[in-house]
């Protein structure tokens, strides 16, 4: 007899997307030590916490350089000023992704032109890129989502072809892996968010940049903080400064992230081999990919009804995109479309991100494919 479904509801805790106070919770107390080492030494914002991160960091992904900032979204935003990208100039992306990647490109000035996504890992269509470049298209943003590389050979081709700076929105693929190279370790730039779901996840907000080139590097630096030099600003900039908390809370998440990422393998290949004969599309690992899984996202007709019945038996899964960016107020018809965005529409209706986190239970794994089981009669 199945043990889970001899249980009455009201013993049952809910099973959520995701869950950072689960996977923080090992880690509670070295977490806590680093935070009140801060906190006694007085010194709160860039100071060695921020320091070690970035070294640690650009060793780690494989870039000579790592800017520590305030989130993801200045990640893109300072990334593409410091390029040079600014008004007048096209950026090409999705809208299939967080409303952060056109939010930081539009901040610079730029406009955000939107591509439409393949239907097999949900990101941008190769094939369509070119009919989007006019003149004023300066750079690509690639966004590498739920864990999985896009198919970053073929567009840094077609950026070397057109001249265009390569960036990768590696903010759902810490750790990831394309053709042995670490995500971010390939386009001109890549910029990570940390925001505490990620599987690079601080307690706070936070943000990475990796590069290549010094002094990319250094104009980022001087832009996150006033333009200074010296504390003379000597290029306009602002305030993107990671404080030392978070610095530290990430040094010991990221000596973590091997093994996190090992986690969230182990979850989904538990998915794979017990969802496999339901009539859900499960996600697929492309050759020479590696998946970190930052999200497990399933495809099926029936989403709406299959999320309204996990939810009964609390259990909450995600929606990574119900409504694609051209579509929410602020965007719509106000943003540059190339071509039809089809596959993007047809997605977010099918979509479903089951949960997935270091630190889920297999027990609660096995909770939420019985209920899969049962929502298909199986
Ligand atoms: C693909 C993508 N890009 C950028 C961001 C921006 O990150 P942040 O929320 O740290 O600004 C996120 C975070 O949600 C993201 O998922």
């Amino acid at each position: 007899m199945d043990p889970i479904r001899t249980r009455s509801k009201n013993d049952l805790k809910p099973i959520y997307c995701s869950n950072p106070l689960e996977e923080n919770k090992n880690l509670g107390v070295e977490i806590e030590k680093s935070i009140l080492k801060v906190i006694r030494s007085g010194n709160y914002i860039l100071g060695k916490n921020v320091e070690h991160l970035e070294e640690y960091f650009a060793r780690y992904i494989g870039s000579p350089y790592c800017i520590a900032v305030a989130n993801g979204t200045d990640a893109l935003s300072l990334s593409l000023t410091a390029m040079g990208i600014g008004k007048k100039d096209e950026v090409i992306t999705v809208s299939h992704t967080a409303i952060a990647t056109i939010a930081g490109i539009e901040i610079t000035g730029a406009k955000a032109v939107l591509v439409d996504i393949n239907k097999t890992n949900f990101t941008i269509d190769t094939s369509k890129i070119e009919a989007a470049i006019t003149s004023r298209t300066k750079a690509i943003v690639v966004v590498h989502l739920y864990g999985h590389a896009a198919q970053i050979k073929k567009i840094k081709f077609l950026c070397e072809k057109h001249n265009l700076k390569l960036i990768e929105d590696v903010s759902q693929a810490h750790g990831a892996k394309y053709e042995g190279k670490f995500l971010g370790s390939i386009g001109d730039v890549g910029c990570f968010s940390c925001y505490p779901t990620k599987n690079l996840g601080a307690c706070g907000d936070a943000g990475l940049i990796t590069t290549k080139t010094k002094n990319l590097s250094n104009k980022i630096k001087m832009l996150r903080q006033y333009g200074w030099v010296n504390r003379v600003s000597q290029i306009a900039g602002q305030n993107s400064r990671m404080d030392e908390i978070q610095a530290a809370i990430l040094i010991i998440k990221l000596k973590k992230l091997k093994e996190h990422n090992f986690d969230r393998n182990k979850i989904a290949n538990f998915y794979r081999n017990n969802l496999s004969k339901t009539p859900l599309e499960l996600p697929i690992e492309e050759s020479g990919c590696t998946h970190v899984y930052h999200q497990y996202v399933v495809k099926t007709k029936h989403r709406d009804k299959l999320k309204s019945f996990l939810e009964k038996s609390l259990i909450f899964p995600g929606i990574h995109y119900s409504l694609p960016v051209h579509k929410h107020p602020a965007y719509l018809n106000k943003i540059l479309i190339s071509g039809r965005l089809t596959n993007t529409e047809l997605v977010s209706n099918q979509i479903l991100s089951l949960p997935i986190y270091p630190g889920l239970e297999e027990k609660k794994c096995a909770r939420v494919v019985n209920e899969i089981y049962k929502f298909f009669g199986m």
